[in-house]
């Protein structure tokens, strides 16, 4: 099998594509061998060196693929070899042959096809955790979305759409009107106006129900001053502690320096709830996750959304993913083929 290894934190060219022996499948476990595997902001930040949750370095990153199965250990029910699937890889995924266990696997569609496929675990997952588990997100409600043009940004958008609810969402400005055909209600240029003000502004002054922030550090402050009363702000990210390719410690510090503190006492008299969603601490939970994933199947199959496939990289070019997500030039989704 070929695997992508992060060699050592730094700059995307440590990623390296290397040969080992095809894994075998333990008890319980699927062999899979990939179409497509999944690009996330995850993984840039393991490659940066500032990620709490992943494995010692070196490792091989990746949350997410599709393929065939081709190999099924012992003690596993209901699946066939040459059956297509998509899977949560909890890292290991940049690779073309994944072994994971069975509860981790989803069978695709018929029409489902792999690029699809590959699009759907980590942002779907986390998309429909903030919403609709945690966040309570009701019809008429009005949301906050940060870095709305990218995989996760997007899979809230398309969830936003089938619940009904009004969208506010930060992006790139040259992305705003491929976010406004997608369904977006208000596109604010984070770049160059205070988003605050505006989110203030055009909501009368009120704030919204839900704001969810991938940003951290200095957003914290100003999410929460976002939320009306009875609002939900749900944490799933920092990218703010990683302004470049290289590590920064003046970021990380900044970030710690501004972490939050929120007292009981003082959520109780602002009538708010903070929310931290981290889908890669969920994966022990995977029979919970399970009919989330059945109910964006679903919505799928109702051809209520698709996945946005911005663009695919060979495995060798794995470097040049990573530059690309790293620019802000992603709308959507980036993959990685075999
Ligand atoms: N907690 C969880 O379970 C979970 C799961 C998945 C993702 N996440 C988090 O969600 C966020 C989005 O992840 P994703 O995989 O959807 O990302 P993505 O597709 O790579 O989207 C990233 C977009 O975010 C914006 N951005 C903001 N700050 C950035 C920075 N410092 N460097 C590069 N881009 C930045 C850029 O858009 P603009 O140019 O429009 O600003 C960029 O295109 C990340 O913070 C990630 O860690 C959390």
């Amino acid at each position: 099998m070929q695997q992508i290894w992060i060699q050592k934190a730094g700059a995307p060219e440590v990623l390296r594509l290397q040969d080992a022996p095809d894994p075998i499948p333990r008890s319980g476990e699927v062999r899979i061998r990939v179409e497509a595997a999944g690009v996330n902001f995850a993984d840039v930040l393991g490659r940066l060196g500032i990620y709490s949750d992943a494995p010692p370095l070196p490792y091989v990153p990746g949350y997410e693929v599709s393929g065939k199965v081709d190999l099924i250990g012992q003690g596993v029910p209901d699946f066939r070899e040459g059956e297509a699937v998509f899977a949560l890889t909890r890292f290991g995924g940049y690779s073309n042959v994944v072994c994971v266990p069975y509860k981790q696997v989803f069978k695709r569609l018929d029409w489902m096809n792999a690029q699809d496929a590959a699009a759907l675990p980590l942002t779907y997952l986390t998309a429909y955790m903030m919403l609709i588990v945690m966040g309570s997100l009701r019809a008429g409600e009005k949301v906050l979305v940060h870095g709305a043009a990218g995989g996760v940004g997007l899979a809230v958008l398309d969830l936003c759409r089938i619940i009904g609810v009004e969208t506010f969402g930060t992006a790139s400005p040259e992305k705003h009107d491929y976010l406004l055909s997608h369904g977006l209600n208000h596109a604010i240029d984070y770049r160059n106006r205070d988003y605050e003000r505006v989110v203030m502004d055009l909501t009368g002054g009120r704030g919204v129900h839900l704001v969810l922030d991938p940003l951290g550090g200095v957003h914290w402050p100003k999410n929460y001053r976002l939320l009306m009363p009875s609002g939900r702000l749900v944490h799933f990210g920092a990218s703010s502690l990683a302004p470049g390719k290289r590590r920064s410690w003046w970021a990380l510090l900044r970030g710690m320096i501004m972490l939050p503190f929120y007292t009981p006492l003082k959520l109780m008299n602002d009538n708010k709830a903070v929310i931290g969603v981290n889908l890669g601490r969920m994966w022990e939970q995977a029979d919970m996750m399970r009919p989330w994933m059945k109910q964006i199947v679903a919505w799928y199959d109702e051809a209520l959304f698709r996945p946005k496939i911005d663009r695919t990289f060979s495995f060798a070019d794995a470097a040049a993913a990573h530059h690309y997500l790293q620019d802000r030039q992603n709308i959507g989704k980036v993959l990685l083929l075999p």
